[in-house]
C-alpha cells in the first residue's frame, strides 16, 4: 500500500501544499456564522429587558450583536471552552452588568443556572449554533483542523479535560468496525470501510496516528485520491463523536423547552444535515422519549402499527415555527463555499 512507503519528510511537504486546498481556507463557518446575524436579529425581535441565554458563546459575534441592538437585554453567556469563557469574561466588562459568563457543557446547564436565580420557564430567548469558534479552529493545538498540523485532539472542553477522550484516543484504539461506524453515522462518509481499515492498518505499520496531518494523508492515501470531502467527513465525525455532540444538541433542545417561557424564542444555526434534522425533528414533534425520531413524521402511518391518536400525540409539538421554511443564505452566497451552502437557521417560540 503506497502509505507505507511514505517517508514523514514528504509527508510534510506533501501536507503543507495539500492544506491550501483544504475546505476551511475561505468562506468558513464563521463567515456564513455573520452573516446569518441580521436574520438571526429578524426572528429574535428582542424587546426591552429580556433575558437572553447564548448557549455555544463562542467568538461572542451573536451574543454582541444582540446586546448593541438593545441597551436593556442581558445575555447569559455558556460555553464549554475555557477560552471562550475568558472571552465571555471580557464582553462582560465591556457591557457592565449585562452579561453573565458560564463555563461548562449544554448537558451542565441544569446546575450552572440554579445559582444564578434563574428558574424554569422564565428565560425570554435562547440562541445556539454548534460548531468550532475561530478560536479553536485557529489553534493548531487543538486539533479541530486539517489546515495546519497539529496534535490530534479535537476536545472542546479544552486540554484540562481529561474526562474526555481525544481524537487520537479513537483512532489509535477504537476497532475496525467501530470506528467505520463513527465514521459512517457521526460522518456520513460513505469511504468508511475502506479508511477504518486504513487506520488499523497504519497503527501496526506506520506510525502513531496522533497529528492531524497524518490523518489527512491517511484519508487520501485510503481513498486513493485527494479527496477533501472525505478528508471534511472523517474530522466532522471525530468531533462530534468526542464531544458528544449529537447528544449536546438534543439536550439542547430539551433544555429550551424547559427553561423557555411560554412565547419565548429558540434559535438554532447550523451547519450539517444530521444537526438541522435533530433541531427540525424536535421542532416538528417528532420525538419519542426525549430523542429525535429516526423516521420522518410522513412516514408514520397505520402502516407501523400504530393508532391514529399515537400518530396525533406525535405531531404535537411545543413549539411554533418563526417563520414558514427555514432561513438560508441567498444563492449567490451558497455558490462560495460548503459552509455557506448548508447554513440554516430554525427559529420557533414556545407554545
Ligand atoms: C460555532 S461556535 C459559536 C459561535 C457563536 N455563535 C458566535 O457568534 O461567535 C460554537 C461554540 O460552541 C461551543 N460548544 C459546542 N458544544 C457545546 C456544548 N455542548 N456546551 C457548551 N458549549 C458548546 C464551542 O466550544 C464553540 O465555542
Amino acid at each position: 500500500m503506497a502509505l507505507f512507503s511514505i517517508s514523514t519528510r514528504c509527508l510534510y511537504q506533501s501536507l503543507s501544499q495539500r492544506f491550501r486546498g483544504c475546505y476551511l481556507s475561505t468562506n468558513t463557518q464563521e463567515d456564513a456564522s455573520r452573516l446569518m446575524t441580521s436574520e438571526i436579529l429578524q426572528q429574535l425581535n428582542v424587546t426591552a429587558n429580556e433575558t437572553i441565554l447564548d448557549m455555544t458563546f463562542g467568538d461572542g459575534l451573536h451574543s454582541e450583536a444582540i446586546l448593541k441592538s438593545n441597551e436593556s437585554v442581558k445575555i447569559i453567556a455558556l460555553d464549554r471552552d475555557p477560552c471562550a469563557f475568558q472571552k465571555a469574561t471580557e464582553l462582560a466588562l465591556k457591557y457592565p452588568g449585562r452579561v453573565n459568563p458560564l463555563l461548562g457543557r449544554i448537558s451542565d446547564l441544569p446546575s450552572l443556572l440554579g445559582p444564578l436565580g434563574i428558574k424554569r420557564k422564565s428565560l425570554d430567548a435562547i440562541i445556539f449554533e454548534p460548531g468550532c469558534s475561530s478560536m479553536q479552529l485557529h489553534d493548531a493545538n487543538r486539533g479541530f483542523t486539517c489546515e495546519v498540523d497539529g496534535p490530534l485532539d479535537m476536545r472542546m472542553d479544552g486540554p484540562q479535560a481529561t474526562d474526555f477522550i481525544t481524537a487520537a484516543d479513537v483512532v489509535m484504539r477504537a476497532d475496525e468496525r467501530d470506528l467505520s461506524r463513527v465514521l459512517r453515522v457521526y460522518g456520513d462518509e460513505e469511504r468508511n470501510k475502506k479508511i477504518a481499515k486504513a487506520i488499523v492498518a497504519c497503527r501496526y505499520n506506520f506510525q502513531p496516528l496522533d497529528s492531524t496531518g497524518k490523518l489527512t494523508e491517511l484519508v487520501h492515501v485510503a481513498c486513493a485520491e485527494k479527496s477533501s470531502k472525505a478528508v471534511r467527513n472523517v474530522f466532522y465525525a471525530l468531533r462530534t463523536f468526542v464531544n458528544n455532540e449529537f447528544n449536546e444538541l438534543n439536550y439542547a433542545m430539551l433544555l429550551a423547552q424547559e427553561y423557555l417561557k411560554i412565547g419565548g424564542r429558540v434559535l438554532a444555526l447550523t451547519f450539517n444535515q444530521m444537526e438541522d434534522t435533530i433541531i427540525k425533528r424536535h421542532i416538528t414533534g417528532n420525538v419519542m422519549e426525549n430523542s429525535p425520531n429516526p423516521v420522518p413524521l410522513k412516514y408514520y402511518s397505520a402502516a407501523f402499527n400504530m393508532k391514529p391518536e399515537e400518530i396525533n400525540a406525535m405531531r404535537s409539538s411545543p413549539w411554533k415555527p418563526i417563520q414558514k421554511h427555514v432561513a438560508t443564505l441567498g444563492a449567490a452566497d451558497k455558490m462560495k463555499s460548503h459552509h455557506f451552502a448548508v447554513a440554516k437557521l430554525r427559529g420557533a417560540q414556545k407554545v
